[in-house]
């Protein structure tokens, strides 16, 4: 079977970035750095990023082009009839969990792009602005209307297939809503009393540094880059056979950390100027961005062209969820892409109502306090992609080993790369250690 493949280098970069930026660079890591110690978060984070990103990126991309394959056929190609495939279907277990709740939040952007357009920020004050909010969420219906429409929308991109649908889309979205993030933090910075959050962000207090806030930043680090279950993989097998695996790994994990970083300057100084509180979760984001475009001229246009951005940022991250059970689907169990896409929607929003029911106040949809949409998150993000992650380059490292790893981050050879022994030593030893040590002293 022939497959589909990316069409340029700028291609695989733009499609692998949009799969990591989304979300979880401007909503979820201000909220997870507000909730874990702002500086000392940052710090533990950047650490991760840096030290673990590339090596794990890089292993999901080499697994994906050798074999050609979705993340479990890619585990049975390279060990027949061994329990290594066990990881691809854990990926997409995971791929459908984080896909249910995600599509909660991407929902609510589109709600906010028609408050945006029908300009019903503009001179209210935080009081207001976070009451209907909060009401918006007590809804319920509405919610889940958004979040319907979202899933659909991702399937009618995956549908039309990878090349014209993915690629199209990412390449000239994903650095406009770079450029309007810095345009935003200006602003955000230049607020009255936005400096203290620039010092929440940048002076860190090393004493809230805790088991807790070391394995939320790992969570953070492989939620926000994509990695751990199989998107990678699956995106790799889409990767041409003349591209720099490693050099790609890179940019995409330094565009990734830039959005993250930027959107964290955007929130914090407003947020503090505006009396936000940085652990308020949800609201930090949701309830913090409409200020700062009533702080704007040109505000109106702004806070549209932005939420705009924003469901864009997230359908490229959606695409790829779905690309992954949906490659899965029909490839091992030779069901045809149309229907394959229809079972996988269908089944990520079953799951996603309940997530998005779960945030009504006084919810039954909870598990020992905690909303399901919460649980799914916790799950997805801070147990299952951690492991995915660990076996992923335990599986390189170990199982497929120096010649073959050599092999495909070199072109066969074609790419000169003196460094590559370096690489190959950290996702051999220092990987597996650092994920298992982090992993388990976070949790316990
Ligand atoms: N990385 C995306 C974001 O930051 C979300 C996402 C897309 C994701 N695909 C993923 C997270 C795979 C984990 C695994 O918004």
């Amino acid at each position: 079977m022939k497959r589909d493949g990316f069409g340029s280098k700028l291609g695989i970069i733009a499609a692998a970035a949009g799969s990591a930026v989304g979300l979880g660079n401007i909503y979820r890591f201000p909220c997870e750095l507000g909730n874990n110690g702002g500086g000392a978060f940052l710090i533990v984070y950047l650490l991760i990023v840096l030290g673990l990103g590339v090596p794990v990126m890089l292993s999901e991309f080499v697994i994906g082009r050798r074999t050609q394959k979705n993340p479990v056929g890619a585990f049975r190609m390279l060990r027949p009839k061994s329990g290594w495939p066990i990881i691809g279907y854990l990926g997409v277990i995971c791929g459908l969990i984080i896909l249910a709740f995600y599509s909660t939040v991407a929902g609510w952007t589109l709600e906010y792009i028609v408050k945006a357009v029908g300009d019903q920020f503009s001179g209210k004050d935080l009081s207001v602005i976070e009451q209907e909010f909060s009401d918006f969420h007590n809804l319920g219906w509405k919610n889940v209307l958004w979040q319907v429409v979202f899933i659909f929308l991702t399937a009618f991109v995956v549908f039309k297939g990878v090349a014209d649908g993915i690629e199209k889309y990412s390449k000239i979205l994903m650095p406009l809503l770079v450029l309007i993030l810095i345009v935003l933090a200006i602003r955000s910075i230049t607020l009255p009393g936005g400096t203290d959050g620039l010092s929440f962000l940048f002076k860190p207090d090393f004493s809230k540094i805790t088991g807790s806030v070391v394995i939320s930043a790992l969570g953070q680090a492989f939620f926000s880059l994509s990695m751990g279950m199989g998107v990678l993989i699956t995106y790799g097998s889409y990767i041409k056979k003349e591209d720099n695996l490693l050099s790609s790994s890179v940019s995409v994990v330094l565009a990734d950390t830039l959005v993250a970083v930027l959107a964290g300057l955007v929130i914090f100084p407003a947020a503090f100027s505006f009396g936000v509180q940085p652990t308020a979760g949800m609201g930090l984001v949701f309830n913090t961005l409409p200020m700062i475009f009533n702080q704007m001229s040109g505000g109106y246009f702004f806070c549209i062209i932005f939420f705009v951005l924003l469901a864009v940022a997230a359908l490229t991250s959606t695409i790829s969820l779905l690309e992954v059970i949906v490659a899965y689907l029909v490839e091992e169990l030779h069901i045809n892409r149309r229907w394959a896409t229809v079972v996988a929607a269908v089944a990520s929003a079953i799951v996603g109502v309940f997530a998005s029911l779960s945030l009504k106040n006084g919810s039954a949809f909870s598990i020992g306090g905690n909303s399901f949409f919460n649980c799914l998150d916790f799950v997805s993000s801070n147990i299952l992609l951690p492991i995915g992650a660990f076996f992923i380059v335990l599986f390189v490292g170990w199982i497929m080993g120096k010649s073959e790893f050599f092999a495909e981050v070199t072109n066969e050879g074609k790419l000169k790369m003196s460094i590559k022994g370096i690489v190959f030593f950290i996702i051999k030893f220092l990987a597996p250690v650092a994920i298992a040590i982090i992993f388990v002293t976070g949790l316990f």
